[in-house]
């Protein structure tokens, strides 16, 4: 039997979109379907590094703005091993945020340029499949209020929506736009479909890498 490696199959979208829910639905159904798959979120707030943010996000403790950019891509070039290390034992990997929140909330603050913003995450493990949960701020709202983190700020949130549309011009990615105000159960049909077709595509190719 040739070697099948896992692929890494990324879930973005702005807050409320899903992106939680349809991470957990997903693994669930690859294992139905008796491949092998586990989930990865970014941030980690289970490392050290994870915590310095942790504490950024829930406002106990500030950071200059590039630092905390920086830690956020730390954060996950410290999980590069691990993930490099499943894919290669055949574990689908299902990751809420990558690289692509990072570049879109930093450069939704002054100063920030999209350019700069990618730079440290150049070379990260290149995603298979990034899937764009789209939804409008107003259906978001009536998922919930916002919280009290950081970032939970609708006209911080509106920058950032309008960056996440100038990073998925980026063709080099294999983006595909989910239409995230269907029901749970109509969304996870196309993104598990999605991502079934790109198992069978990508297993046999290598691992990219991202923005190189
Ligand atoms: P995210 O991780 O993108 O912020 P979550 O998966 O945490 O989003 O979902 C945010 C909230 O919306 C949760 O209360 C969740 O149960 C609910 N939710 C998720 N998907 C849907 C959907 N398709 N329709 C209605 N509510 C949803
Ligand atoms: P997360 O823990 O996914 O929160 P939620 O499930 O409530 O959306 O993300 C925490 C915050 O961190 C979120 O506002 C997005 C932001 N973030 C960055 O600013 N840079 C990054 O690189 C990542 C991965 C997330
Ligand atoms: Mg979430």
């Amino acid at each position: 039997m040739t070697f099948r490696r896992g692929v890494l199959i990324v879930l973005e979208g702005v807050d409320r979109a899903g992106k939680s829910t349809q991470c957990a639905r997903l693994v669930q159904a690859l294992q139905q379907n008796g491949r092998r798959a586990e989930i990865i979120r970014f941030p980690d707030r289970t490392t050290q590094i994870g915590q310095l943010i942790s504490s950024y996000l829930e406002k106990k403790s500030n950071l200059e703005d590039h630092t905390v950019h920086l830690l956020f891509s730390a954060n996950r070039w410290e999980l590069v091993p691990l993930i490099r290390e499943k894919l290669e034992q055949g574990i689908n990997l299902v990751v809420d945020r990558y690289a692509f929140s990072g570049v879109a909330f930093t450069s939704a603050k002054p100063g920030f340029s999209l350019d700069w913003c990618k730079q440290p995450d150049v070379g990260l493990p290149k995603p298979d499949l990034v899937m764009f949960l789209q939804l409008s701020p107003e259906v978001a709202a009536q998922r919930g209020q916002f919280g009290a983190e950081r970032y939970e700020i609708s006209s911080f949130q509106q920058t950032v929506q309008q960056r996440f549309e100038e990073i998925r011009n980026d063709t080099s990615i294999n983006w595909k736009v989910i239409d995230a105000s269907r029901s749970i159960e109509e969304v996870h049909t196309d993104i598990k479909s999605a991502s079934e077709k790109t198992i069978d595509v990508a297993q046999h190719l290598p691992v990219g890498e991202l923005w190189r």
